[in-house]
């Protein structure tokens, strides 16, 4: 995500021989976008794989590989560098360092580094499956896991060596999101969240249909606000080209009437609803299972529309309601629109902005409309604004008070 959300964040970014060093080159470049200072630190086997020379110059900082390094004033880089860091991120994570780690050994810098830190630790393992189904390996992550270590992945496919199963190491982005979670505030942590978001399509014939510009960036960046939060998140997507947050579960639908479907199957399940989807009003009536033609006579065909269900509004109705936010574009007198539409669907709270030119746009600038008034949100990029809606939405909910 190219959005400064690590600013002032300082991690010291652990290296292990693997493979999987490669992708550490582009993982640094991603911390660093979003404006984390990285500060590098490889094995001995690391620097096999990768260059110091290459993770210096995507890191900006001089990298350090051993525990005898004169270039620290007091000669000790193992406590030198954990103390300015909020974290320590191991990636790759290999077999043998998590061993060492479980077991708390300090044989080289980086082991002696994590032994030393008085931060949080975070591994992502990377190695053959074999090594990581292995018993040994196992028991080793389940007892970092019990030491507070955060273990992030492994994947699961195709591995360097040919074979196929889990232990390789998650793609950089998905480890960069992984990251950037783990530093989110939980201000929704334990809450059930189902949202909406995207266009729908609603077909004419086999070939043709009726569709709006939503992209779905607010409903994804939303969801994955969400998830950062602390929340299970499922997310029901009209048809768009964005790829699924991180740890958000997602179902795919085409139309209104599948999204009201997809809903009312999970709207039981969940404590919050947020309905970002753009819902077509009208759906054709009996769109045609052939192609329409053109005719000789150049008759042009007419279209019949039935309106489609409104899921927010029935959702607001159901015995035992989620908590609903309803979102809403307006042109003009957005405050005096939104409150009034908050009302007829009998929401606790309708979120406004000035569509619809905000569509496909990277940013937005929203009012927050509840039975108290209008708060209005300073323009902001839609992954900040998210999860400033996230804390908004957190703070509203009925029992907020029972959570950290
Ligand atoms: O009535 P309008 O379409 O302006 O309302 C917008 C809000 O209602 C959005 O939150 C949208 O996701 C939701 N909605 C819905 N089902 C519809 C139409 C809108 O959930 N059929």
């Amino acid at each position: 995500m190219a959005t400064a959300e690590l600013a002032g964040k300082h991690l010291v970014l652990g290296m292990t021989g693997g493979i999987a060093c490669y992708k550490i080159a582009e993982l640094t470049r991603l911390l660093t976008k979003a404006g984390a200072t990285v500060q590098v630190a490889m094995t001995e086997a690391a620097t096999q794989f990768i260059t110091p020379v290459t993770m210096q110059a995507l890191s900006g900082h001089p990298v350090y590989t051993s525990q005898w390094d004169a270039r620290i004033d007091n000669n000790m880089p193992h406590i030198d560098l954990s103390r300015t860091a909020q974290a320590i991120v191991i990636a790759p994570a290999s077999a043998d360092f998590l061993a060492k780690l479980a077991h708390g050994r300090a044989d080289d810098l980086l082991s002696t580094l994590c032994l030393a830190r008085d931060c949080p630790l975070l591994v992502v393992p990377a190695m053959n499956r074999q090594m990581w189904a292995n018993p040994a390996t196992q028991r080793n992550v389940a007892q970092l896991r019990a030491d507070g270590v955060v273990v992030l992945g492994p994947d699961s496919g195709a591995q360097a060596c040919g074979e196929i199963g889990d232990g390789r190491m998650l793609e950089p982005q998905a480890t960069y999101e992984a990251i950037a979670s783990f530093f989110q505030p939980k201000c929704i942590a334990g809450r059930r969240v189902l949202v909406t978001a995207g266009p729908t399509f609603e077909p004419i014939d086999p070939v043709r249909g009726l569709t709006n510009r939503s992209s779905g960036k607010m409903g994804f960046a939303l969801a994955r606000a969400a998830q950062q939060a602390g929340a299970e998140v499922r997310l029901i997507a009209g048809p768009v080209s964005l790829d699924t947050p991180w740890g958000v579960v997602r179902e795919d639908v085409e139309t209104a009437q599948q999204m009201y479907d997809a809903v009312m199957q999970s709207a039981a399940d969940c404590d919050v609803f947020i309905a970002v989807a753009a819902v077509a009003d009208w759906r054709v009536d009996q769109a045609s299972a052939d192609k329409i033609k053109k005719t000789a006579d150049g008759r042009v065909p007419s279209l019949a529309f039935v309106e489609n269900p409104d899921i927010l509004a029935t959702v607001a109705q159901l015995p035992d309601a989620p908590y609903c936010v309803g979102f809403a574009a307006e042109s003009s007198e957005l405050e005096a629109h939104a409150q009034e539409k908050r009302q007829r669907k009998g929401v606790p709270l309708l979120i406004g902005n000035l569509g619809p030119q905000t569509f496909g746009r990277d940013d937005n600038e929203v009012v927050l409309v509840d039975a108290s008034g209008t708060t209005r949100l300073a323009r902001m990029d839609k992954n900040a604004l998210a999860a400033a809606l996230i804390r908004e939405i957190a703070r509203r909910l009925p029992d907020a008070s029972l959570i950290s």
